[in-house]
């Protein structure tokens, strides 16, 4: 075969090598394979002096043909790889704009504390100040200050988590100690009255503890709002009047309040009150069990004997008390079947309100 023949099967060698490089690395390969400096078109060319004279014009001419042939071959399939890597990171990066967004789900106040910013707010609206007291507290505050006998069921220990102090010898079988997690907001009045002088209108809310099972109606562990008005002058219609005007602002202007005599230890006279219902509005339903009324709160005038822990001059002032549950007015103004639901953290509950 003649150097012509030779350059020609080459070339048509040479070209089909790079029309199948499949990367810019094996287009490389096949570069230096023919024209890098030990390939083979550079071998023919270097050759070219050993030729005879009418031999060297035509294959030098046809070689130098051949090697602009593999060179723009080459450039062309450059480019073309170039084009479809660029395609390949563009197709791996690529947005679908189709797909949903990530949902992020801000976090938001519990039901409980906002019906307790609420009620707070209807009474510092009347310009009741807020104060708070200890949720482990004396017994002295809890229930001796409070007017409770020494033998009131309320102090038994099944009723009330008493907390040990294993520091002292001579705790009792029933872990009974002077120290206990509150069972309702009314020591703060007590703690309140030693602290301030009167007139005072003060409004406590916190968390307070019984030692119940959690059903649809109880829960061991719940909130109250205590609110303490005394000054001279004062009558239980201005309790009834402050509770009714309370009444509609949470709970809507066409709802009306009763007042139910009943019995607290640290209030005479004590009364029970009930705001009418929102479902049958008082015609009776299975929601108010029939009755037409749903009982909201506990209140009274203050017993001149709680004045006396706290060296108040009862012939000078008259006091009215009142204590909330907060669980049971959120139940009441969303109709939540069962206080349960409050305290279990399922976002799909609590994120309705
Ligand atoms: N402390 C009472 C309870 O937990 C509620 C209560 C009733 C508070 C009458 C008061 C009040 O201040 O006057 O059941």
């Amino acid at each position: 075969m003649g150097v012509a023949e030779e350059l020609e099967a080459m070339r048509r060698e040479a070209l089909a090598a790079i029309a199948g490089a499949i990367d810019l690395a094996r287009l490389d390969v096949v570069r230096v394979a023919y024209l890098g400096k030990k390939g083979s078109l550079t071998g023919i060319l270097r050759g070219l002096g050993s030729l005879s004279a009418e031999e060297r014009p035509v294959v030098g001419k046809v070689s130098n043909e051949v090697r602009q042939a593999l060179e723009a071959a080459l450039e062309e399939r450059k480019s073309a790889l170039d084009a479809s890597a660029l395609e390949e990171r563009v197709a791996a990066d690529a947005v679908d704009v189709t797909l949903p967004g990530r949902v992020r789900m801000p976090g938001r106040e519990h039901l409980i504390n906002m019906i307790t910013r609420e009620i707070v707010d209807v009474f510092v609206g009347l310009g009741y100040q807020v104060v708070e007291g200890p949720e482990a507290e004396l017994d002295y505050y809890n229930f001796t200050a409070l007017n409770h006998p020494p033998a009131h069921p309320a102090r038994a220990a099944s009723d009330t988590f008493y907390v040990r102090d294993l520091s002292c010898d001579g705790v009792d079988a029933t872990g009974e100690s002077d120290v206990l997690l509150r069972t309702h907001t009314s020591p703060v009045q007590i703690r309140t009255m030693e602290q301030v002088k009167p007139p005072l209108y003060v409004i406590a809310p916190g968390r307070v503890y019984r030692r119940d099972i959690a059903d649809p109606s109880h829960l061991p562990q719940f909130h109250q709002i205590e609110g303490l008005v005394v000054d001279e002058g004062i009558t239980f219609g201005d309790l009834k009047g402050t509770l009714d005007y309370f009444c509609k602002e949470m709970f809507g202007h066409d709802r009306r309040t009763r007042f139910r005599p009943h019995f607290f230890p640290f209030t005479e006279p004590s009364a029970e009150v009930d705001v009418s219902c929102g479902i049958c509005g008082g015609d009776g339903c299975r929601f108010c069990k029939g009755t037409g009324w749903l009982e909201i709160l506990g209140c009274g005038m203050v017993d001149p004997n709680v004045f006396g822990y706290v060296d108040y001059d009862t012939e000078r002032y008259v006091g009215f008390a009142f204590g909330l549950g907060v669980e049971r007015i959120a139940a009441l103004k969303y109709n939540i079947p069962d206080l349960r639901m409050l305290v279990e953290g399922d976002m799909r509950f609590l994120r309705q309100f």
